[in-house]
């Protein structure tokens, strides 16, 4: 059986300021050797600060450009989030999918810019309220899978995170049992694409209304390796609640 290390991370979106770095410090000094992965990120601005504090928690983009550099006026690649410090960036949030009209095509170029600059890609799917309610939610997840996830995704450059977009920062979360139907069908489409052996490495992290109050259970979920957790990531207090109940899962 493959084991998969969990991933706590943590994605401010556009919170922040340069004072709350002493979140990370806090999470630094309270976690010196976490039985987890813990990946922050923060808006693009904080990157080279937050990599500079050199902890355990690693720092992540919330986006990139497709290209390496160029006239692109206030994008950024992920050379130079690379650059700045981060080891990873987020693909695909269903927030970029619906402010910025991004199709499955964009992610998939996004993804493989994340390769190029040597980051790991976390690329989001999820389903909106209609498409749960219709009864499509797989079929929906299973083409935003088939058409975001580059050709060559391995565990060690890819990692996917479903966020049912319904559950994102209202405090409603999917039945266990329907966190569980989603991560064995990701897990079997990614199985029948790349084959079990590389389809057993990628992790899958569950995003969406993660508290440090539902997170152990949610971890013990089939097929979840960890979580992409938004408002619960700004403060250590939080967000340390959840890399305890990862660490222990
Ligand atoms: P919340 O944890 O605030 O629901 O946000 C989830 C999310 O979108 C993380 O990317």
């Amino acid at each position: 059986m493959t084991t998969r290390r969990k991933l706590a991370a943590g994605n401010w979106k556009m919170n922040g300021t340069q004072a709350a770095l002493a979140e990370i410090s806090a999470l630094n000094a309270a976690f010196p050797a976490p039985a987890c992965d813990v990946i922050i990120c923060p808006p693009a601005p904080f990157i080279s600060a937050m990599a500079a504090l050199k902890g355990v928690v690693k720092v992540g983009g919330q986006d990139c450009h497709a290209n390496a550099s160029g006239a692109h006026t206030g994008d950024v690649s992920a050379e130079i989030l690379a650059d700045a410090g981060a080891t990873a960036v987020i693909v695909g949030h269903s927030e970029r999918r619906a402010d910025h009209g991004e199709s499955d095509q964009t992610v998939n170029d996004k993804a493989q810019a994340a390769w190029r600059a040597g980051l790991l890609a976390i690329i989001c799917v999820g389903e909106v309220e209609d498409e749960r309610t219709a009864g499509n939610a797989l079929s929906i997840v299973g083409g935003q899978l088939a058409g975001s996830i580059p050709d060559g995704a391995t565990g060690e450059n890819t990692v996917i995170a479903y966020e049912p977009v319904w559950a994102i920062g209202t405090g409603l979360v999917p039945t266990l049992k329907d966190i569980a139907e989603m991560h064995d069908f990701m897990r079997a489409e990614l199985t029948t694409r790349f084959g079990a052996d590389v389809a057993n490495t990628i992790r899958f992290l569950y995003g969406g209304s993660v508290k440090p109050t539902n997170a152990a259970e949610i971890f013990a979920v089939s097929n979840v390796d960890g979580a992409l957790v938004g408002g619960a990531s700004l403060k250590a207090a939080d967000f340390g609640g959840i890399i305890a109940a990862a660490a222990n899962a």
